[in-house]
């Protein structure tokens, strides 16, 4: 029975992740730990039940305490590290709790796996640690070109220099220290549970709601889409088959420019309306929602392009992206429009407090 810490497990890919594994190793022990900040939302997983096979632990992956304890008290033998602060935007506007998570806390948890697992006898034989990154890593691309895993790190952003960072960490701790680790490095995620600051989920609702769509700059910016339920097959296939010390490029080979993303989910919204009596009754607007697109201020610093060869994952692991974006986004629009509650819940009382006053938000019915 595999030993399972899941750091992050309530945030967006995190949850998407426990449920899968839950499916997918029924047999495991998943140990979910995470400080639920604002992303964090335990709603994500009120499907599973406290007992043999899952607890929920709500802490920080900084403190070493705990951490070693759970290592100790569980005899965790597998890592998926989520844990992080994951917005470009807010390591724009306070880069420390970036720092503090995705730095300090990586090296916490690798930390405590040397003590735990090379001290064995037989040192750490079974055991893995998958630490899961970001394609942003590697900077941007102009109008050619893909990321591979041996394309040299030129993070732009404090999200994505604390997330290089941690990289670094973990190869210097399996080349050191013979630490069983692997690295993936995803593109953009997109589907069911993300929280709605991110492009796709702020679009949806604001097109729902008829509120303004701000999109950054001139909105040619592209970005390689990956369905969530994709990504955490490759995170499962990874973690069961990966080589140690490798890093793995997850991407959808689905690019697409934020502007044609937005016009996208305008036309579902306006589609399923035309068909949808009760989201009319709901969401009336006159016309197309295409009309509240309207370009602001550009991000500083804003990556133009990411794109990610991902023929190491096919060629070596027999994974490929299941969804094309055009299939992913009609699901992930569905979605949206069918858990209602989910994100209302969010965008009003204990998250909108925390949110408008930390992020001064752009989302539907928040102070401006
Ligand atoms: P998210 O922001 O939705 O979730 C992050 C989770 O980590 C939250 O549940 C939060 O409560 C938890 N957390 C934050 N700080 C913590 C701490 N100090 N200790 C314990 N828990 C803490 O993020 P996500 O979109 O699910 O991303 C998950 C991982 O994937 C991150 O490491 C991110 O860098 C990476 N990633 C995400 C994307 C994407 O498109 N979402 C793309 C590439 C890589
Ligand atoms: P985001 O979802 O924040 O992900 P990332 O910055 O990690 O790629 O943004 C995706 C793209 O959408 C990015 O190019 C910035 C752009 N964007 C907007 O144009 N408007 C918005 O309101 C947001 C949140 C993002």
């Amino acid at each position: 029975m595999r030993k399972v810490l899941i750091t992050g497990g309530a945030g967006f890919i995190g949850s998407n992740f426990v449920l899968h594994l839950s499916k997918a190793a029924p047999d495991a022990r998943l140990v979910v730990l995470d400080k639920l900040t604002y992303a964090g939302n335990l709603e994500n997983l009120k499907t599973l039940s406290e007992g043999a096979n899952y607890r929920f632990v709500r802490g920080d992956i900084n403190d070493a305490r705990l951490v070693e304890g759970l290592f100790a008290e569980e005899g965790i033998d597998t890592v998926v590290n989520f844990a992080a602060e994951s917005h470009v935007d807010r390591s724009i506007l306070g880069p420390k709790d970036f720092v503090e998570t995705n730095i300090l806390g990586t090296f916490t948890l690798l930390e405590a796996a040397r003590k735990h697992w090379l001290a064995l006898e037989g040192g750490a034989e079974g055991k893995r640690f998958l630490h899961v990154s970001t394609d942003e890593v590697y900077g941007s691309l102009g109008a050619t070109g893909l990321f591979t895993e041996t394309t040299a790190y030129r993070p732009n952003s404090p999200y994505a220099a604390s997330k290089a960072s941690s990289d670094h960490l973990v190869r210097a701790y399996c080349h050191t220290y013979g630490l069983p680790a692997v690295t993936t490095n995803c593109s953009n995620n997109y589907g069911p549970y993300q929280f709605p600051e991110k492009l796709i989920p702020l679009m949806v609702i604001n097109a729902l709601k008829g509120a303004p769509l701000p999109v950054y700059g001139d909105g040619q910016n592209v970005r390689d889409w990956l369905f969530v339920e994709d990504h955490c097959k490759a995170i499962a296939l990874v973690l069961r088959e990966g080589r140690t010390g490798e890093t793995y490029n997850v991407g959808g080979r689905n690019e697409k420019k934020n502007i044609d993303i937005v016009r996208t989910i305008c036309s579902l919204i306006d589609e399923r309306a035309a068909k949808d009596g009760r989201l009319r009754q709901e969401f009336p607007f006159e016309g197309s929602r295409a009309s509240l697109i309207h370009f602001v201020k550009d991000r500083p610093g804003h990556d133009r392009r990411y794109a990610i060869d991902c023929t190491k994952m096919e060629n070596e692991l027999g994974w490929t992206p299941g969804h094309v974006f055009e299939e992913g986004i009609r699901k992930t629009v569905d979605w949206y429009i069918d858990n209602r509650q989910w994100w209302e819940r969010i965008i009003s009382g204990e998250y909108t407090e925390y949110y408008g006053l930390q992020y001064g938000g752009r989302l539907a019915g928040q102070k401006q």
